[in-house]
């Protein structure tokens, strides 16, 4: 059971003060019922918001496709960011939703964002080791011995202490390849090339654990299931319909 006007606030349509007026104009009803005051408590599902069901009243998960060029801060100082591709409603939802784990303002690909802090801490926590799949093109042609370089899990990044996790390294054409990473450091696959000589061009993730992309265009999102990650970030049956490898 939740406060009226805390539902309404929390889920994005107004806020706790406007909620009051919401209420008074017969916008908000309790199973089929006009809503009484703001302190009245309902469950969601018992609550229809001008006839409709509340939105997502249990917390949201995307799949978004990041286009270039946007940050994930949500600090409007950075510039132009990928909050502003959502629907206003979810941009003023409390929790905030929020990207789990960061691509650069440069690289594209495969971002997950939601309002629910223990998904962000679990996927982001480098002891599940959920992999990651980035696809990089370099300005040098790529050399064999790189492969084990990033395997090795000793390659020590510029004022680090810790070494990287092994990475696997699958070159896919002379300056082309694909990083499966572990873990999520700052810029850690520019900065991996970049140990090894060579200069990203350009960068796009195609995977996160079992989740690819598909043909999904830049800009777009489509929604998971809340438990489409287990305890350790692996897929759930939940999951099936949007998994599309085993990760
Ligand atoms: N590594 C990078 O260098 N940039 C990203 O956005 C993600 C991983």
């Amino acid at each position: 059971m939740r406060r009226l006007d805390q539902l309404l606030a929390n889920l994005g349509y107004c806020t706790r003060r406007e909620a009051r007026d919401w209420i008074d104009d017969g916008r908000v009803t309790v199973q089929g019922q006009p809503a009484t005051g703001v302190a009245q408590k309902a469950a969601p599902a018992d609550v229809r918001i001008d006839g409709e069901p509340p939105d997502h009243p249990d917390g949201l998960l995307l799949l978004l496709h990041k286009p270039l060029g946007l940050v994930c801060s949500h600090d409007e100082r950075e510039g132009p960011n990928i909050y502003s591709l959502l629907p206003e409603r979810w941009r003023r939802r409390n929790p905030v939703v929020t990207s789990i784990g960061r691509l650069d303002k440069d690289t594209s690909g495969l971002l997950l964002l939601t309002d629910q802090s223990l998904l962000v801490h679990r996927l982001t926590s480098p002891k599940h080791k959920v992999p990651k799949v980035y696809r990089a093109t370099v300005d040098r042609d790529l050399t064999p011995e790189l492969g084990p370089l990033f395997a090795a899990g000793t390659l020590l990044l510029e004022g680090e202490k810790d070494p990287c996790a092994p990475a696997i390294l699958n070159i896919v054409a002379p300056r082309e390849a694909e990083l499966t990473l572990t873990e999520g450091r700052y810029h850690q696959v520019r900065r991996m090339f970049s140990a090894g000589g060579r200069t990203v061009l350009t960068l796009h993730r195609t995977r996160f654990g079992a989740l690819e992309l598909g043909a999904l265009a830049p800009g777009q999102w489509r929604e998971l299931p809340l438990d489409a990650f287990d305890r350790d970030g692996g897929p759930t049956a939940g999951s099936a319909d949007v998994v599309v490898r085993p990760a």
